[in-house]
């Protein structure tokens, strides 16, 4: 059984007259290192957001684990997907960066202490401890685009779906984050990467998928 399933989804958006995701059939496996490529408006934001529930195909079916999205609730969602969107400023919404990573902790329901250890380990790792008490809101994008990777990766979902997890991160960032990703998925974390960045996927995804105006022009393995 796939994880993610698409069969013929198409969505277009209010007041535009072609598609965006145009008749896209295209499965996941659980567990699967996948890069989504293509230009700039070729349709791969809006494949995300509707593989995340976010939006809601006008044509076509989409299932997780063998079940129509849209019977999920987010929190049920949110445990199986971790989704960092391409705008990190869209994700932040605490007064610290020490929240913003504690916040789905909480949610998530982990205890307290634990939490903590989590938080710190992730603060540490991408080199932002100093910046714990600072207000998310005013970080460099890099910073913020950091912050909004350590809340999600510290839930650890059974798969990420990152939509241009690389932009504005130095080299240094970048090849921590690197490891980590391969680190989890040798654990078995499925990861779905959307990205400009060639570099950064080639030896972290053994499947490329490749899109043109709002559909699947290439997949190969
Ligand atoms: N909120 C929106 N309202 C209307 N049209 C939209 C919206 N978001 C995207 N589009 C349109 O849908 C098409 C696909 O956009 P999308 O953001 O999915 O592309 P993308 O492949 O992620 O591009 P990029 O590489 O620039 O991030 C584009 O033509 C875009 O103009
Ligand atoms: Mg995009």
């Amino acid at each position: 059984m796939c994880f993610i399933c698409l069969n013929s989804v198409s969505f277009t958006y209010e007041g535009k007259k072609t598609p965006a995701v145009d008749d896209v059939s295209i499965s996941f496996d659980a567990g699967e290192s996948v890069a989504i490529v293509g230009l700039n408006g070729s349709g791969k934001s809006t494949l995300a957001r509707l593989m995340v529930g976010l939006l809601r195909p006008q044509e076509g079916k989409i299932t997780l684990s063998g079940r129509p999205i849209e019977e999920y609730s987010l929190p049920e969602i949110g445990r199986k997907l971790g989704f960092v969107l391409q705008n990190p400023s869209h994700m932040l919404f605490n007064t610290s960066v020490y929240n913003e990573v504690a916040f789905g902790l909480k949610w998530k329901g982990e205890k307290r202490r634990e939490a903590e250890h989590i938080c710190c380990d992730y603060l540490h790792y991408f080199d932002i401890w100093d910046l714990r008490d600072e207000l998310p809101f005013n970080l460099s994008q890099g910073q913020k685009q950091i912050v909004v990777l350590s809340a999600i990766l510290a839930l650890e979902p059974e798969c990420l779906i990152m939509d241009e997890p690389t932009k504005n991160i130095d080299n240094y960032r970048k090849e921590k984050l690197k490891k980590l990703l391969l680190d989890i998925w040798a654990r078995g974390t499925g990861l779905i990467i959307i990205t400009h960045d060639y570099d950064f996927v080639d030896n972290l995804c053994a499947r490329k998928i490749y899109m043109a105006d709002g559909r699947i022009m290439a997949d190969e393995h």
